[in-house]
């Protein structure tokens, strides 16, 4: 049996329905195969079952990848008000939580099936449960085998995204796929991902399991400022998800558990004003009480203000603002939410996203080096590179 399309997809996620749908609307005939049983299932599964389908502040900036221009063309030519549009076009009622991410009102299912309509509309083939097992090339295009059958097509799109949440049908095909064409693939890290403690770390704060706190968290030369959440095997929480992306093994990861304040300043206001107040009372004013007893000893919590010297009230400052931590490492792809590193963005056209020397071979989406900010950043890396792709194919 020979099938022929003229663009095929390897990946029915965000980006491969978002490639199949503008190339089915330009009258290409589309065929969108995926290993999994069912489509878009990280769409699914995303913002807590709410989807945060993009961000308003969405800008190449928000992009970690060694090549940070490689994002731009597309980013600005399918923005997240492109997105937004369609949103509102199919009345799908979303709000803002924080920090521009727009999150459905109701659940993730709506966006899925928005676009499972329009692929309907473009007449995209998708066809689940595939097991492709070989690709090749001829001066025709390219001959894929899935499930026995032989498809031929002119433009080939690998949007098999990356290796976070194996439970969730990611597999590393897409950069095999570009092994076996010669395309560089950097190494891969999992990232926006918790870290887990070193043994003796876990011992001392494991009983703050639960407890979350705003924070300004810094790592190679990037902050963030959201809330960390101390978990049994280490931290997580938006503001240590974050970091996680920048951060390499060994690094060290300052922490301010009072970021809004000059602590030291306020001791020693205190400390005037008030000299018989212990140090526990002065700092319950900021700090929650088991926070206090896992950073502090219990006879300098119980010593009054006036006992300290500027200096020991300048280091209780810096313990609680400038708290350095060491990870053990990361809680890896079984929990991050994207991975780093991939297709090497050098290799591929900025602006179409064909292989330059594979000419009908295209990338999109997370297989690519272009990992984004937690807030919505991926889905519109997603969708954008989909798009711009779909143009083309
Ligand atoms: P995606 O992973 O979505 O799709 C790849 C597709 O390829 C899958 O359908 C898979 O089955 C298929 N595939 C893989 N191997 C194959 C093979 N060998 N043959 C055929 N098909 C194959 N981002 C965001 O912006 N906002 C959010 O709220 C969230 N939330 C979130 C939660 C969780 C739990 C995770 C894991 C991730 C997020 N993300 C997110 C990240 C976001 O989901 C991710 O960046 C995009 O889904 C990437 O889209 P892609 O289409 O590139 O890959």
């Amino acid at each position: 049996m020979l099938n022929t399309f003229d663009v095929i997809v390897i990946g029915a996620g965000a980006a491969g329905l978002m490639c199949g749908i503008e190339a089915g609307a330009r009258g290409r005939t589309v065929l969108l195969l995926d290993k999994s049983n069912k489509p878009g299932k990280k769409i699914l599964m995303s913002g807590g079952g709410r989807c945060n389908f993009t961000n308003r502040y969405s800008s190449p900036e928000q992009y970690v990848s060694r090549n940070p221009h490689f994002c731009k063309s597309a980013l600005s030519r399918y923005t997240q008000w492109d997105f937004i549009q369609l949103v509102e076009t199919h009345k799908v009622s979303y709000y803002e939580k924080t920090l521009g991410q727009l999150f459905c009102e109701h659940k993730s299912s709506q966006i899925l099936e928005l676009l499972l309509q329009k692929s309907q509309e473009s007449q995209v083939d998708l066809r689940l449960n595939q097991l492709i097992s070989s690709i090749q090339k001829d001066a025709g295009g390219f001959i894929v085998v899935s499930n026995g059958a032989t498809y031929r097509c002119e433009s080939l799109v690998v949007a098999c995204g990356g290796l976070s949440i194996p439970t969730l049908g990611s597999s590393p095909f897409g950069y095999q796929i570009a092994a076996q064409f010669g395309i560089a693939v950097h190494p891969t890290r999992a990232g926006l991902v918790p870290f887990t403690w070193h043994v003796e770390d876990k011992a001392r704060f494991e009983c703050l399991a639960g407890i979350s706190v705003d924070s300004l968290v810094s790592c190679q030369g990037m902050s963030f400022r959201e809330s960390l959440l101390f978990t049994h095997r280490g931290l997580s929480g938006p503001a240590i998800l974050q970091i996680s992306s920048y951060w390499r093994p060994g690094d060290e990861v300052l922490i301010s558990l009072l970021p809004e304040m000059d602590l030291h300043l306020e001791l020693q206001h205190v400390q005037k004003t008030s000299g018989d107040l212990m140090l526990k009372t002065a700092l319950a004013k900021w700090v929650a009480k088991r926070l206090l007893g896992v950073f502090f000893t219990t006879e300098l919590l119980d010593k009054p203000l006036k006992r300290f010297h500027s200096q020991q009230l300048k280091e209780v400052a810096q313990t609680l603002q400038a708290w350095s931590v060491k990870p053990n490492g990361t809680e890896g792809y079984r929990t991050a939410e994207v991975t780093l590193g991939g297709v090497d963005c050098d290799a591929i056209s900025s602006r179409t996203f064909e292989a330059k020397k594979v000419s009908g071979l295209y990338f999109v989406g997370e297989v690519l080096d272009v990992s984004g900010w937690l807030g919505g950043y991926n889905f519109q890396w997603a969708w954008s590179s989909g798009w711009a792709a779909g143009q083309v194919v």
